[in-house]
């Protein structure tokens, strides 16, 4: 299995560019189902997940072809489409439920075998489910029972829908599925997330029509044809905002070059709290940690336009080493404190509660072997092996790799002293 190895480094320093974001890119690669025509996906990361869903699209019979040295894909689902996705590929991602919508209106028909609960929570599906079956959808309920999802409609037909909660995956999926369906869909406490957007950009290129993406109430009119098209994909969110925690953890001072702002106006508010100096210029986004020491605060996670739970292990990681206590709530998946046993491990001495999780702050943490516990936390667990005393050995790092794109290589040019050993 593969490892890094993390040796206690200097400030972070230089300069980092950031790819293509891959929560943008899977539903925009789902949702080249919905035509015969070539698409065209640029900025495209070169990460695991992509290949997954590259695998996945193959296997339900599209043409793929990945150039990802040039960060680019094409996909031309053109002729007969399958309706039944591969649980070996669908296990291995569990965005593969984007296909749902985009598969039923392709074929007819979608099933799906879920993969189950994951480390950071169970992963329902069933508001992608109720979503659909407001637009006329049969969703086999024995084969649910057994976890499988078997769904079908000849026709959809638009409604208004209500999200109990602001799924993401729920938004993309209904979306997809409304664009192609006739007459008008309102969803009603969408997810706002700029992914959604991207997405919506997307569908809106290929000829759907679609308003209020990146708000909580989006309308979308059926059409009844969508073009291929060539999109530029948005930066990744969640890997700038781990970069710039690497800047503060290690009283560095990096500027990030293809980032958006925007997308992390929470996150970068923490920062600035904590003591962080950020300062946009023209070639990109200058974040100093060299200034100030790291003030305490706290975090509470909430869909967009909250603070993110993709960011949160990351800052808990810069909060272990604050000058005092700080408390962290995850209030959108059940179970993602699972790095907090990793941080302990490294002396962090945190304390969990529920949803809540009491940073002591102000420790020397020491090197250990921990492992990543999901994607996001993998890369945490590097951020506090830089400033911690001694190795830190992480396994497990697949995680990592499913969503970081040349993690190790941006990392090393920033001074980070970080090998990855292939067993
Ligand atoms: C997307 O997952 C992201 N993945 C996740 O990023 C991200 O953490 C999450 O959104 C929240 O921002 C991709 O975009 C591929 P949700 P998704 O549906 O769509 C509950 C990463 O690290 N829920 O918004 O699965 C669910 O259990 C990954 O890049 C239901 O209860 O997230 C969770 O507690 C991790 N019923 C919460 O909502 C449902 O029907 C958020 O889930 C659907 C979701």
């Amino acid at each position: 299995m593969a490892r890094f190895l993390v040796e206690k480094s200097g400030p972070l320093t230089g300069e980092v560019t950031i790819s293509g974001s891959k929560n943008a890119v899977l539903p925009i690669m789902a949702a080249t189902l919905l035509t015969d025509e070539e698409c065209e996906i640029l900025d495209v990361p070169a990460l695991r997940d992509v290949d997954v869903m590259c695998n996945l699209l193959e296997s339900l019979g599209a043409t793929t072809n990945k150039d990802l040295d040039n960060h680019r894909v094409l996909v031309k689902a053109e002729g007969e489409i399958k309706s039944e996705a591969p649980f070996d590929l669908v296990k291995m991602m569990r965005a593969s439920i984007l296909v749902l919508g985009a598969l039923i209106l392709r074929t007819g028909r979608a099933v799906i075998h879920l993969p189950g609960g994951c480390a950071i929570g169970e992963r329902p599906v069933e508001l992608h489910l109720k979503g659909l079956k407001a637009l006329g959808v049969e969703v086999d309920s024995e084969q649910l029972k057994k976890g499988i999802v078997d769904a079908k409609a000849t026709k959809l037909v638009g409604d208004t829908i209500y999200l109990d909660f602001p799924s993401v995956g729920a938004t993309e999926v209904i979306i997809m599925a409304a664009s192609l369906a006739e007459g008008t869909t309102i969803l009603e406490n969408a997810a706002q997330e700029p992914e959604i957007v991207d997405l919506a950009n997307f569908l809106s290129k290929m000829g759907a029509k679609i308003k209020g993406a990146g708000t909580d109430t989006i309308k979308i009119e059926g059409v009844k044809k969508l073009k291929g098209v060539s999109h530029h994909v948005i930066p990744d969110r969640i890997e700038a905002g781990t970069f710039m925690v690497g800047a503060a953890i290690t009283g560095g001072k990096i500027l990030i070059k293809n980032m958006l702002t925007n997308h992390l106006k929470a996150v970068i508010a923490k920062l600035k709290e904590c003591g962080v100096v950020i300062t946009p210029t023209d070639e990109g986004v200058i974040v100093d940690g060299s200034v100030n020491p790291i003030i305490s605060t706290d975090v509470k996670t909430l869909p967009y336009p909250g603070f993110p739970t993709d960011m949160q292990s990351p800052f808990m990681a810069l909060l272990t080493v604050a000058d005092g206590p700080s408390v962290v709530i995850e209030t959108v998946f059940e179970n993602r404190f699972m790095h907090v046993a990793e941080f302990n491990r490294m002396g962090a001495g945190i304390r969990t509660e529920g949803k809540c999780a009491i940073i002591p702050g102000g420790k020397k943490l020491h090197g250990a072997p921990v492992a990543a516990t999901d994607l996001r936390a993998g890369a945490a667990v590097v951020l506090t092996g830089l400033v911690a005393d001694g190795t830190t050995e992480i396994t497990d790092i697949y995680h990592v790799d499913r969503g970081y794109e040349f993690f190790v290589d941006k990392l090393k040019a920033l001074g980070a002293n970080i090998t990855r050993v292939e067993d």
